[in-house]
């Protein structure tokens, strides 16, 4: 039994040993190039002209090309064309790169950039929401609304009103490998590109596209990512075409990775947000009509962003229903880094929203806002009967989400109630009440958060995924799949799938690099779907292989288990079979296909089925503030996280542990500052701050709901990319909460909540 082992990483040694081979790892043939950008420092203007002079001459340079050197220019969008690799004349944000070095290194390259003269005639820069609203700068024509109803009668009716705000900051993604490409030139024009990146089918497409060269002229390949989280899926393609055309162009290969300031300034973060709210509800908490309005700063490009900006609408809602309901979302166009895909997609910059709206209902009503929560979860599936008071039959069933899709599978009554009672969640708020009525200047706080995430790209055709299993003569497996590893263990998971239906151990099992030229027009590896996307290809594959042995075994009953092969009555082991197997000349090779069933989303009208099925968890976080500075630590925190039937639980906890700290990252400390000017001054870890392994709470419980998928998944297990990232509200939660014992005004506590806000926050309950 290989599914379902609580196996380690299969790189996890390569990994801590410095071992495992990263694309700057690779080691360069001779003559090998090196690129380097030279960047600008106006956030808007126009490009008048470039003295490269002093490049041109400076030590190790082969070529410093802008604009004005190619034509046409590639183009690096992963959507609407937007995105030229250079600028060609309009400045679009602080950052923008507007001419190539190449040198004989890094260093080189590096050193001419810098002394890059640019003329550029400043322009009035839109930086902030409030520019452009006022510019009405946004992208998809305008702004988009999903509406269940009429929120206006709901509101007018409703017993109490509340309106407010929630401001989230962006994020950077931080991937401990920066962004990096090798591009070797082949014979006749064809090209073979190491690239980072969560989606070498894209750039196999986009550097197809520079050179003027269909798609099977290039190969991309990617062995494994130093962390990706989003930052991979369309930010990659910049590098590997402009090694792809100084390799053309040169005929030596050529190699580009960012510095990591770099990578700050040039590659886009997560959407930071405002989200308005204006809400009505009852005595008891339940919410009878919201009206929301998001504003998301998407920066210069339009990059990933509608769909993002969509995920947070279709996320508006977390675990609660809705009964009527108008989200009106603003994407809008800043002078900007491109803000692009960061694990949860923009589901976070929705739930956070509504989560907001529940605190905030439940100070209103001097009630515990786990209470809230509770009655406006949707309908237990199961047909449990839900919290509160008893409710009229004739009324609706609440289980339908504001755009439509059924939430057949709702677990959070019986998620939470399993967590409150591991937590002790009861004893521990009195216990926090109690020290805060005691204590003057620490504050203690509790913060429980759930969250329902949906699985599935939205745009439906993503959903499909292809494997190629070839079984080798001597019984050993290779696999390869469209799934790129992040750090994330797909590929242990994927090989696990195969190792049980061979029912091989899983040495036999060769894990291989991603390669564009073993399987095609593969989707990106993100919105969580890797495994079950990747999983089920390799299953179908594996299959086949397994059909074709058994129809010449004659024995339609035969099995595969633990290293050995039954058929009539005898028992055999796999390579044994496998080589007599291959002697009868049966087929021992085979590709598969997965796409997902039953899902159909119609984006414009914003109804139907975007999710094949929801990830739910929900977490509770006690922090500790200290009132006169501001500092603060996360003191516990304990998760129920759902995961279906786990392929793996070590992984799977790996990934909750790793998402809940990164989510609570996002929230508490991470701070991205743009200046005036449109420059970010927050481009290096001495002034932003991820993380470290000392802020992980001091406790830290993980506890894997028990609970098959509903749904036919790969063994029934469930996505957990991106899921447990939004677990991290709960520390926000838990930081408001110890900020509201201050005094008795609500806390609207904005994110990220550094120790400048929390004081801010504080000083405002105290007025
Ligand atoms: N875990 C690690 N260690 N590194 C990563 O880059 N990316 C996250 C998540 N977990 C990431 C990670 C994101 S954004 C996604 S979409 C999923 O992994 C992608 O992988 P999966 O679909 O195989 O879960
Ligand atoms: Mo993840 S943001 O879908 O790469």
């Amino acid at each position: 039994m290989s599914v379902a082992k609580p196996l380690p990483h299969d790189a996890a040694a390569l990994h801590v040993t410095g071992a495992a081979r990263y694309v700057d790892d690779i080691p360069t043939p001779k003559g090998t190039l090196h690129i380097a950008f030279a960047l600008s420092d106006v956030a808007h203007g126009r490009l008048n002209g470039l003295d490269l002079t002093a490049a041109r001459a400076a030590q190790g340079v082969h070529g410093v090309w802008s604009g004005d050197d190619i034509s046409p220019m590639p183009d690096c969008s992963p959507s609407v064309h937007d995105e030229p690799l250079l600028c060609t004349g309009e400045v679009q944000f602080l950052g923008m790169p507007l001419c190539m070095i190449v040198a004989d290194s890094h260093l080189n390259a590096r050193r001419a950039a810098a002394l890059v003269r640019a003329d550029i005639t400043p322009a009035q820069a839109i930086l902030s929401i409030e520019d452009a609203m006022a510019a009405k700068s946004w992208f998809d024509g305008g702004p988009r609304v999903y509406a269940r109803g009429d929120p206006d009668p709901a509101l007018k009716a409703a017993p109490h009103r509340l309106t407010g705000a929630i401001e989230m900051g962006a994020q950077e993604h931080f991937y401990l490998e920066g962004q990096a490409a090798l591009a070797l030139p082949q014979e006749g024009g064809d090209m073979v590109v190491h690239s980072s990146t969560q989606h070498p089918t894209e750039v196999q497409h986009k550097v197809a596209h520079a050179l003027g060269v269909p798609m099977h002229a290039v190969r991309v390949e990617v062995r494994r990512m130093g962390g990706g989280f989003g930052g991979k899926e369309s930010q990659a393609n910049a590098l590997a075409i402009a090694c792809a055309i100084a390799a053309a162009r040169t005929g030596r290969p050529c190699k580009m990775r960012y510095d990591r300031d770099d990578d700050f300034m040039v590659t886009g973060k997560r959407h930071d947000a405002r989200v308005a709210y204006e809400v009505g509800f009852d005595d008891d908490g339940r919410l009878l009509g919201v009206r929301f309005t998001h504003f998301v700063r998407c920066g210069w490009a339009q990059d990933l962003s509608l769909p993002v900006a969509d995920r947070a609408m279709l996320h508006a809602d977390n675990a609660y229903f809705l009964p009527a309901v108008e989200i009106t979302s603003y994407r809008l166009r800043t002078h900007t880094q491109s803000a692009t895909a960061f694990r949860g997609f923009g589901g976070p910059q929705g739930m956070l929203g509504i989560e907001r709206v529940i605190e905030h209902v439940a100070h209103h009503l001097a009630r515990d806002p786990l209470a809230v929560r509770r009655v406006n979860f949707y309908d237990e599936a199961g047909g449990a009967s839900p919290p509160g008071p008893p409710r009229d039959i004739s009324e609706p069933k609440r289980n339908t989400t504001h755009y439509g899709q059924e939430v057949s599978d709702f677990c959070l009554g019986g998620l939470v109630a399993d967590l409150e009672d591991r937590a002790g969640y009861g004893a521990r708020r009195e216990a926090v009440d109690a020290w805060n009525a005691r204590e003057p200047i620490l504050k203690r706080g509790l913060g429980l958060t759930p969250v329902k995430f949906g699985i599935s790209f939205t745009l439906t055709h993503l959903n499909q995924a292809g494997a190629l299993v070839h079984v080798y003569q001597d019984g050993s497996v290779h696999l390869n799949h469209g799934g790129t590893e992040m750090g994330q263990g797909l590929f242990q998971k994927v090989a696990q799938v195969a190792a049980h239906r061979f029912g091989v151990g899983l040495e036999a099992i060769k894990i291989t690099a991603t390669d564009t030229g073993k399987v095609p027009n593969t989707s990106a590896t993100a919105a969580s779907s890797g495994s079950d996307l990747n999983g089920m290809a390799v299953q179908v594959a594996c299959d086949k292989i397994k059909a074709a042995i058994v129809d010449w075994l004659g024995d339609p009953q035969a099995r595969f288990v633990d290293g050995m092969v039954i058929a009539k009555g005898e028992a055999r082991p796999f390579a044994e079979v496998v080589n007599a197997a291959y002697q009868a000349r049966v087929p021992l090779s085979a590709t598969g296909f997965y796409k997902t069933p039953d899902i159909a989303w119609d984006r414009d009208k914003g109804q139907g089925r975007p999710f094949y099925y929801f990830a739910y968890g929900a977490a509770l976080t006690e922090v500790v503030v200290d009132t006169l500075t501001g500092e603060n630590r996360i003191l516990r925190t304990d998760i129920v996280h759902d995961v279906g039937a786990s392929l793996n639980p070590a992984l799977d906890v790996g990934q909750i542990e790793g998402g809940f700290v990164q989510g609570a990252g996002w929230l508490t400390m991470e701070e991205l500052v743009w200046d005036d000017a449109g420059r970010l001054r927050t481009h290096a870890p001495s002034t932003y701050k991820i993380p470290a392994a000392s802020d992980r709470p001091a406790e830290f419980n993980v506890h894997l709901w028990d609970g098959a998928n509903r749904e036919d998944t790969v063994y029934r297990s469930k996505a957990v990319g991106e899921p447990p990232f939004m677990l991290g509200m709960s520390a926000l939660m838990a930081l408001s909460d110890a900020v509201a014992a201050c005094g008795d005004r609500f806390p609207a506590l904005d994110a990220p909540a550094t120790p400048e806000r929390l004081l801010a926050a504080i000083e405002a309950v105290r007025a």
